[in-house]
């Protein structure tokens, strides 16, 4: 990564999206935004993992229905870097409850549930940094240029 306010941030492309066949159209969603694929892979998530990503939630009614939904099928990960890449997944995801989510964003046109919500993306630089540590290891994670680089950013975005 290069310059300032670059940030990576981890996307989970949930089971309710592999099922319903909308694993290329939410990973075409982001890259078309500009955002930089840096590591993406399918994997099973398990007991162990769902427990320590989802612990802020362990006390809540749909905790153990949540896990079971994430266990239904694998899931992408995915790590994604940009300017203010964080801040521009929460947009392209949308907001919880797919009903309230505005047309548009990921769970806005395709989600009617507040739990099968297609997407997972970190809230924060500081969670982001946890959860690509959570998932990936550091060999799976690739840096490269892109060469719309340029055209994705203006100077000023480039060099505040
Ligand atoms: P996510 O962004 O992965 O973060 C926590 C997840 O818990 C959320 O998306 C939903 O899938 C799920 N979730 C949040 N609130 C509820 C709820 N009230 N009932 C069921 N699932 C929920």
């Amino acid at each position: 990564m290069t310059g300032p306010q670059m940030e990576r941030t981890l996307i989970i492309i949930k089971p309710d999206a592999v099922q319903r066949n909308l694993l290329g159209e939410i990973v075409h969603r982001f890259e078309r935004k500009g955002l930089k694929i840096e590591g993406l892979k399918m994997t099973r998530l398990d007991d162990q993992i769902l427990d320590e990503h989802y612990a802020h939630h362990k006390d809540k009614t749909f905790f153990e229905s949540l896990k079971k939904s994430m266990k239904s099928s694998p899931v992408i990960v995915a790590v994604l870097s940009g300017i203010n890449a964080v801040q521009a997944c929460r947009v392209i995801v949308g907001p919880t409850y797919g009903v309230e989510a505005g047309a548009g964003s990921i769970r806005g046109d395709f989600s009617m549930s507040i739990q099968a919500n297609l997407v997972h993306a970190s809230d924060s630089k500081k969670t982001a940094d946890e959860e690509i540590k959570r998932f990936f290891k550091s060999e799976e994670l690739f840096e490269y240029i892109r060469i719309d680089f340029e055209h994705v950013y203006g100077e000023e975005d480039r060099s505040p």
